[in-house]
């Protein structure tokens, strides 16, 4: 049977997602845990920082029964000019699965390709499916349900919104977004998802607009990791869609908040919202290790 990738939500059936967050609310729940990936090891490369992405896969793993190896792409002969399929075709050697993050999403697509383990996009400048799916967990927790409800996302167009659009086009929920014209999400994903779910994803340029009637009210940093330098810029373009008391006002009154973290507060949400009686962003973290477990048995059992 050939390998399965998770390197974005494209990449799953509906069918899959559910099956998915079955799984993981299973996980979560366990308490005589059954070790369903003991004896196996999961490398995972490094090209960006990360909190809730490495903690949650290694401990993950620990877990499941197997283990998980931090590999800083500055320690690895990749920062020397080894190739990427060389070191694909070299780690799937030695391990039974492989989570990366990184830059350029080509890096995700090359190493999926030349291994022959499994390989998980921890996060690319284009996705960050693994957030999506424990996102989709915690609105289940939150409200019972994750399909027969309205998304808002207001805020940048990156790799974030555009593994939402993916799982609006996947699963057909309904998906209202709001970013300023020049940070409009990737035109490629947005197209295949509205073939895939025609009526799902409407585009607003107010945030008070796509806010009104949500469930779930989402956002994510304004400058996101390697776009340091256009900082000044990005804080002047998104005047009007920092997520506060007073937008929050606009939505259902029962709306859930929910942020992927890091938060810069003040920035693109206010201390206020983040901490709020609405907010849900902590459990909404710890389900992050929830959803990998299930993630790695599902590709890796
Ligand atoms: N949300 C998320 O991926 O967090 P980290 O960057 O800390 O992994
Ligand atoms: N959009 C953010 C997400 C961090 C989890 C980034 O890429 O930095």
């Amino acid at each position: 049977m050939r390998k399965r990738d998770l390197t974005s939500i494209f990449d799953v059936t509906k069918t899959e997602i559910g099956d998915l967050l079955q799984e993981a609310v299973r996980l979560k729940q366990e308490k005589t845990p059954s070790f369903p990936l003991r004896g196996k090891t999961l490398a995972m490369i490094f090209e960006k920082s990360s909190t809730r992405t490495r903690v949650s896969f290694e401990v993950g793993m620990y877990q499941l029964g197997g283990m998980a190896l931090f590999l800083n792409s500055r320690d690895i002969q990749l920062s020397r000019g080894e190739t990427i399929q060389d070191t694909a075709r070299t780690i799937s050697r030695y391990v039974n699965g492989i989570m990366l993050r990184t830059f350029a999403h080509q890096n995700v697509a090359e190493l999926a390709q030349a291994a022959t383990v499994p390989v998980i996009n921890g996060l690319s400048d284009l996705s960050h499916p693994c957030q999506i799916l424990s996102d989709l967990l915690t609105v289940y927790e939150k409200k019972g349900d994750y399909r027969n409800l309205t998304y808002a996302y207001i805020g940048d167009g990156n790799n974030v919104l555009n593994s939402w659009i993916e799982a609006a086009g996947v699963l057909g929920i309904s998906l209202n977004i709001a970013t300023p014209p020049s940070h409009r999400p990737a035109h490629s994903i947005l197209n295949r998802a509205q073939e895939m779910s025609p009526r799902a994803i409407r585009v607003f340029d107010r945030p008070e607009d796509a806010v009104r009637d949500a469930d779930i009210v989402y956002t994510d940093v304004w400058v996101s990791m390697g776009q340091e330098d256009l900082r000044s810029q990005k804080l002047r373009d998104f005047t009007g869609f920092q997520i506060n008391e007073s937008l929050l006002g606009h939505a259902h009154r029962d709306a859930i908040v929910m942020h992927c973290l890091p938060a810069h507060r003040g920035e693109e949400i206010t201390s206020g919202v983040l901490d709020g009686g609405q907010s849900v962003v902590f459990d909404q973290a710890e389900n992050r290790l929830h959803m990998q477990k299930a993630i790695l048995t599902f590709l890796m059992k």
